[in-house]
């Protein structure tokens, strides 16, 4: 990184002039109230029950404000802001993502648009060494079969096209322990080593997305490390405002995480940690632009002109979750109890199963649909999801499972479970949003109707 260039900035690495955001916060006197918390998100559709956080975020609108202050500020004077102001709110949100998730330097910790820029830069890194040999054609990347399909067709664009192969666990699920994922991804490692090859890279969810389960990350990696594994990438797409991150503890080569999912941000901005920046080579942002070459932070921090006060929100977003009890860690807690309450409602109502225990869930949890309502393929559960919306005013995404040969669970009184919803819980919802679709399904099954009547 060009550490000479002004427009790099002068926040220190030991985060000296953004105390208030971290230890020295000044005590709460009064936490935000539910009328206010209505008013900061307002401007959501009124008699929806937007229980899909998870998909596509949610900005307050405190946090609106300042993303368009900042637009307005470079549109006011592009030059000075460009010359004299872009990259130091960069950095100084760079500064507190660092702290927030401990990393051990500024350098180390890039802000990118999204999750999928994020896998770009790893898995382009990882497709060069494939290209100049260092890596050879038995040589392999292992993913849960579950990866996020961006990531998946990224894996295809800049891996297996140049001779890497790919290792695909399946996750479990309905999952009761880590164990049982842990054992499954062991079987892929030794896969990985059949045909003399080497897993030169592992792509872990922290959180999965469909079925969503928190996978035990910090072990997986540890695995990894005993059996050879070269580099990890954690996808922790939806980690970052539901999930404690300490990617020292975690101990992952790179680690990407949404700031818009659970992290208030509005679309789109996420942080790309990578361990060790400075000794990593040929790590780079797959847009070029003139930073090319001058460290991935600053690379991307200039990929053309175009607005980037995204990444300049982030000191707003503490603000915001600093106004909740216990900052965003309390916000993190309410949540996940929240939404193990809910889903647990939800499955005594149906007489269905959550798809995994509370401690294997952040804030997002899969809940069995009853075997009645006859989710039996995608095409059903996209209906169902469809009609949720249309008819109900409900946002829930739906998931297909089938059984597979041997399965004996899950079962409810009429037969396979095959259907699951996957509900979010954020500050903005309430009991209601749940008894709205609990009440749409029951009224569904109490009409007699299964997804293949319902429209398509
Ligand atoms: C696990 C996972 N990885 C990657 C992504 C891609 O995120 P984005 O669309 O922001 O790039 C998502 C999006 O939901 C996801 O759930």
């Amino acid at each position: 990184m060009n550490h000479d260039d002004p427009r790099n900035g002068v926040v220190s690495d030991n985060n000296n002039n953004n105390n208030h955001h971290t230890s020295k916060k000044p005590k709460l006197t009064r936490p935000i109230s539910e009328p206010e918390i209505r008013n900061e998100f307002s401007h959501h559709q009124h008699g929806i029950a937007r229980i899909n956080n998870g998909s596509f975020c949610s900005c307050p609108r405190s946090v609106l404000t300042a993303h368009n202050n900042w637009l307005l500020r470079f549109l006011q004077q592009p030059d000075d802001f460009y010359f004299n102001t872009l990259r130091t709110g960069i950095l100084h949100s760079r500064a507190l993502i660092k702290t927030l998730i401990n990393a051990d330097a500024i350098d180390d910790v890039s802000l990118v648009d999204n999750a999928t820029t994020a896998a770009a830069v790893v898995l382009q890194h990882v497709g060069r060494r494939f290209g100049r040999g260092e890596f050879r054609r038995n040589d392999s990347v292992i993913i849960f079969h579950c990866a996020y399909q961006a990531v998946k067709k990224s894996i295809q664009a800049y891996v297996t096209s140049v001779g890497g192969s790919v290792i695909e666990v399946r996750l479990p699920f309905p999952v009761r322990c880590n164990e049982e994922i842990i054992e499954e991804f062991r079987k892929g490692l030794e896969r990985g080593r059949e045909n003399g090859g080497r897993v030169r890279l592992a792509i872990l969810d922290h959180i999965t997305s469909m079925p969503s389960v928190v996978v035990p990350v910090k072990e997986l990696i540890q695995i990894c490390r005993e059996n050879g594994v070269e580099q990890v990438f954690v996808d922790g797409a939806h980690a970052i405002g539901s999930l404690r991150i300490d990617v020292n503890e975690i101990g992952a080569d790179f680690y990407v995480s949404n700031l818009y999912k659970w992290f208030f941000s509005p679309p789109s901005v996420a942080f790309l940690y990578c361990r060790d920046s400075r000794s990593l080579r040929d790590v780079h942002h797959p847009v070029v632009s003139h930073e090319y070459g001058n460290g991935l932070p600053v690379e991307s921090a200039w990929v053309g002109a175009r607005d980037y006060s995204p990444q300049l929100v982030v000191p707003a977003i503490f603000d915001f979750v600093d106004r909740f009890e216990g900052g965003i860690e309390g916000i993190m807690k309410r949540n996940h109890d929240e939404v193990v309450k809910m889903g647990t409602m939800l499955a005594e109502s149906w007489g269905t199963n959550l798809g995994s225990p509370p401690e294997m869930c952040a804030s997002m949890i899969m809940v069995g649909l009853p075997s009645r309502i006859g989710v039996t393929s995608d095409d059903d559960a996209l209906r169902l999801r469809s009609h949720l919306r249309g008819y109900h005013g409900v946002e829930v995404p739906v998931y297909y499972q089938g059984v597979r040969d041997g399965d004996v669970d899950p079962r409810d009184k009429d037969g396979y479970i095959t259907g699951y919803v996957r509900i979010s819980h954020q500050v903005y919802n309430a009991v209601e949003d749940y008894l709205k679709l609990k009440n749409a399904i029951n009224q569904l099954l109490g009409e007699g109707k299964t997804c293949n009547m319902l429209p398509k």
